[in-house]
């Protein structure tokens, strides 16, 4: 019985590990706040955020299928998936345990206002998590 108790916190712990070590990067304008407020709300989630400042963040939104209709301030990668914008903690580790077929990426175009990263007191307007396949398409991942 105690045997299996620790073999199972054992290894509920090293799943917890495994997540501690998520590593995501961050391209982002040097300038941008609320970009620092997301990768502080990563943090404080487990992610290993590395931040990569850059003038014109343009360039990886393209290269990483980011359109007009999907972009937001600021662009990152984890795991082979692209994370646009002020996507919450919690969405992107259900995205890197469900690995949904077909799926490239999340997004939450523009800055809505409550989520992660723009909090503005108790303001908070209803935005949704899109998720963007390979075709480019979108779909609603979650709505908060
Ligand atoms: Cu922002
Ligand atoms: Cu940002």
């Amino acid at each position: 019985m105690n045997k299996i108790l620790i073999s199972l916190v054992t290894m509920l712990c090293m799943q917890g590990m495994a997540f501690a070590q998520a590593a995501i990067t961050v391209y982002k304008s040097p300038t941008c706040d609320c970009c620092k407020k997301w990768i502080s709300h990563l943090e404080d989630n487990g992610f290993k955020v590395k931040s990569v400042n850059m003038n014109n963040v343009v360039p990886k939104k393209i290269e990483f299928g980011i359109t007009r209709q999907t972009a937001s301030c600021h662009t990152a990668v984890v795991e082979g998936y692209v994370i646009e914008g002020h996507v919450p903690a919690n969405d992107i580790k259900r995205l890197l345990k469900d690995r949904p077929k077909g799926v490239r990426g999340l997004a939450v175009p523009g800055m809505p206002v409550g989520s992660p990263g723009m909090e503005q007191g108790d303001r908070k307007d209803p935005y949704a998590v899109l998720s963007i396949d390979k075709q480019g398409q979108t779909r609603v991942f979650a709505r908060h």
